[in-house]
């Protein structure tokens, strides 16, 4: 199973990282997939650590992947990191190997402490949309604009219906990073 987490690392210098990464959970572990060039598989191999944030603000998956990574975290409880002071839960955990690959490696960890901050609130459709269109903007450049509006304009409807004020704000910062690229690439 993939869950839409936010993976926070930090480099050697303690400098903190925050990224949107669909882990994967397997019977004996978890594993990150970051394509190279990342940030993030920098930082794990530095530092042999990351914490996997199970975070229901979309606005951090918005806001990282629209240029605001300033996100307030807490220190980790047992390994050197940080984790979002807004998750419902983190997992801190340790890397225990790598599978090497030109354009995306796996990286195996073990769950090394976890904890839960505060209850699930059920699910959400405005939530979703919000991290399909993330997903989408992460694609913007390979992804056929026809896609992309068609995509846009089916999620809006669960999106429209069920939104409140957190999943507006990250939904509309998403929606003007379409019309920027939109007015690059008509000039360009
Ligand atoms: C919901 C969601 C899931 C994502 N999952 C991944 C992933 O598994 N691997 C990846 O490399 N990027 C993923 N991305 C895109 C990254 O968050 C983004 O490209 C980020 O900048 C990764 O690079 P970094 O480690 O240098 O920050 C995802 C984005 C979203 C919105």
């Amino acid at each position: 199973m993939i869950q839409e987490t936010i993976v926070t690392t930090v480099d050697a210098a303690d400098q903190v990282h925050i990224a949107p990464m669909g882990i994967h959970i397997e019977a004996d572990g978890i594993s990150i997939l970051p394509f190279k060039p990342s940030k993030t598989l920098d930082n794990i191999l530095a530092t042999g650590v990351a914490v996997i944030n199970h975070c229901d603000d979309v606005r951090v998956f918005a806001g990282c992947l629209t240029g605001r990574r300033d996100w307030p975290v807490t220190p980790a409880k047992t390994i050197t990191g940080v984790y979002l002071t807004a998750t419902l839960a983190h997992v801190e955990v340790s890397l225990q190997r790598m599978a090497d690959d030109q354009l995306r490696p796996t990286l195996f960890c073990k769950a090394v402490h976890t904890v839960n901050h505060r209850p699930f609130q059920g699910f959400n459709r405005a939530q979703f949309a919000v991290l399909e269109a993330a997903i989408l903007i992460s694609r913007l450049d390979r992804l056929p604009w026809q896609k992309i509006e068609s995509e846009l304009d089916y999620l809006r409807i669960g999106f429209e219906k069920t939104a409140g004020s957190k999943e507006r704000e990250a939904w509309q910062w998403l929606m003007d990073e379409i019309d920027s690229y939109r007015l690059k690439a008509a000039t360009s």
